[in-house]
């Protein structure tokens, strides 16, 4: 059984994940990693944690937009997609020629023309990559229209994905108050402070009112600091009020950051499945595989307040 801290008064919380939930629903993780391995996605060391927090406090995503904010290639567009899901999937990172095995399975666009090559640009590309012989050649443009055709006639996942190479400080091409949901898997933290505090308000500028922002990022319980191997920061529950514009009435469990902190470094769930790629490079968040988690993963739930300030968010705890 899994609680869901139930927040302040408009169902807004602080909250460091809790590597028991992996121990109570190991199915609930299990799935994600299908999910990575089916798509060929390596997952973080904690994304798992991430996941469940978010789609856990997500609900049924079905007809619902949702926008991915950092998305990567991560697992969570693809695992709203297949819920009937429109994602709009925004990453800085240029994804225009996202892979076959993406497009085989899902319904993806570009947000803009330039956001998403053509099957028959990649093939094109595949014409033009003069480091190959001619006979690799042949074998690729025949591979990439193979994976057209196939992309035809197999079924496609119920939802949409429509990818946005943008950065989140502007998000000019979504509509104020368009979306019903902001997920982001820990991507924001690849901010420093002053430019999170810029993001969350477009986030919450695209957001309806009602809606919910669910972000991941990287904790501490002291002064923001910088994690050089993962280029990422880690925020003190301070900065997170501050940079999310929490009111002071929102709830956080950061107060029981070192019985949590030591559970995550006890989990065994956690340790033995780091992912492969960890023990290949000591430029990540766990460098070269060896376990031994600098920061905690933390939950940043925002209900953006409707007009007359009601939110439509439960106010009791919630049991799942
Ligand atoms: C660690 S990856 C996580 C990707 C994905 N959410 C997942 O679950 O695998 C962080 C991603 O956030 C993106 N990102 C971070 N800050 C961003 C910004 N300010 N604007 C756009 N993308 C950003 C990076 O380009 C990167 O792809």
């Amino acid at each position: 059984m899994m609680v869901i801290a139930p927040g302040g008064t408009d169902g807004s919380a602080i909250e460091l994940l809790d590597a028991r939930w992996l121990e109570e629903d190991p199915a609930a993780g299990r799935a994600f990693e299908a999910l990575a391995g089916r798509l060929g996605i390596g997952l973080g060391w904690h994304y798992l944690l991430d996941l469940i927090w978010i789609t856990r406090s997500l609900g049924p995503v079905h007809r619902l937009t949702i926008l991915d904010a950092g998305a990567g290639l991560g697992v969570l567009q693809w695992w709203l997609a297949e819920r009937g899901a429109r994602v709009i999937s925004v990453d800085r990172q240029d994804r225009s020629d996202l892979p076959m095995r993406f497009r085989l399975r899902y319904r993806v666009r570009g947000m803009r023309a330039t956001d998403l090559k053509s099957v028959a640009a990649l093939v094109a590309d595949r014409w033009r990559d003069a480091s190959r012989g001619p006979g690799k050649r042949m074998g690729g443009i025949v591979r990439s229209l193979g994976g057209a055709g196939l992309a035809l006639l197999t079924p496609k996942a119920k939802g949409r994905i429509w990818l946005y190479q943008c950065e989140l400080t502007d998000l000019r091409d979504v509509e104020s108050e368009s979306v019903d949901a902001v997920v982001s898997v820990s991507a924001l933290e690849h901010n420093p402070p002053d430019v999170l505090a810029q993001i969350v308000p477009e986030l919450l500028r695209v957001l309806k009112p009602g809606g919910m922002l669910l972000a991941t990022l990287a904790a501490t319980d002291g002064a923001d600091w910088y994690h050089e191997p993962s280029r990422g920061w880690c925020y003190s529950e301070e900065s997170l009020r501050r940079c999310f514009d929490l009111a002071p009435d929102v709830t956080s469990n950061y107060g029981a950051y070192a019985e949590l902190f030591a559970r995550l470094r006890a989990s065994e769930v956690l340790r033995e499945n780091l992912p492969a790629h960890y023990f290949q490079s000591g430029d990540n968040g766990m460098p070269w595989g060896i376990w031994d988690p600098k920061y905690m993963p933390v939950g940043v739930r925002v209900t953006k307040l409707a007009a007359g300030g009601d939110t439509g968010a439960p106010q009791e705890e919630e049991v799942l």
